[in-house]
């Protein structure tokens, strides 16, 4: 069958001359200076840098959690600048899984509970969304924990069931700040298998920041972030 490519609709990320900065009480930081990204349906891409040149800030710009000062966001070919605080969660429940390094589960909850929670506030708990939260936590290779609570698992277990929350919804796009930054090298390496994986067979986007060369490598176009910059 013959496909369409490079049509504009598949464009799911695109940032115009996004720049932030924050208040301090030596003046305002500037952090992020003019960026210009576009990310493709089914693209990954990796984002280096040193400490402090911007990456968290950008993924949190990029999906709405932080507003940009200047430049335009978009969703799908949807201005997200603008928008109202409860039309970007409503949106991003279901258009961003993310992956953070220091996991952030609901210590009170179990790994199938942490999991249901992105369905849950997207409003969307039913038997099918149960029977993927255990697939996920299956594919994930936590089938064997799905009733363990979340402070009982190790730190690589920990990612496998963020990484489970981060599809639940089946986002088109997930974004992963330093996913095995906490943890051991083979644990993160397996950490790292899996998420590329899982974006690979579920046709995800994946903007992955990572300081590890060798993962970087791994996605299919490397950026490097200075002084708020690409470069
Ligand atoms: N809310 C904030 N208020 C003030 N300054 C901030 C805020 N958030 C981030 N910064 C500053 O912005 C700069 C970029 O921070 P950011 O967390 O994006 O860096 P990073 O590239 O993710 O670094 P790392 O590799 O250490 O995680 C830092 O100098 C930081 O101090
Ligand atoms: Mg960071």
């Amino acid at each position: 069958m013959h496909c369409v490519v490079n049509n504009s609709n598949d464009i799911i990320l695109e940032a115009k001359q996004l720049g932030k900065s924050f208040p301090s009480p030596d003046g305002a930081i500037s952090v992020l200076n003019g960026i210009d990204f576009e990310l493709r349906r089914g693209e990954s891409v990796s984002i280096r840098g040193e400490s402090g040149s911007g990456k968290s800030t950008l993924l949190n710009v990029l999906s709405g959690l932080e507003t940009a000062n200047t430049g335009e966001l978009f969703w799908n070919g949807q201005k997200v600048s603008g928008r109202s605080l409860s039309w970007l969660a409503s949106q991003r429940t279901a258009y961003i899984g993310f992956v953070f390094q220091s996991y952030y589960l609901a210590p009170e909850l179990n790994a199938l509970e942490n999991v249901l929670l992105g369905a849950r506030i997207a409003g969307r708990i039913n038997s099918t969304v149960k029977d993927r939260a255990e697939a996920l936590l299956q594919r994930v290779g936590m089938g064997h924990r799905l009733r363990h609570s979340s402070t009982k698992l190790s730190g690589g277990e920990r990612q496998r069931v963020a990484v489970a929350r981060a599809l639940i919804n089946d986002p088109p796009l997930v974004l992963a700040d330093e996913p095995t930054g906490n943890l051991d090298e083979a644990t993160g390496l397996a950490v790292m298998d899996l998420l590329l994986e899982l974006a690979g067979e579920e046709a995800k986007s994946l903007v992955l920041v990572t300081h590890n060369p060798e993962f970087a490598k791994r996605t299919q176009r490397q950026l490097t972030l200075h002084l708020g910059q690409f470069s």
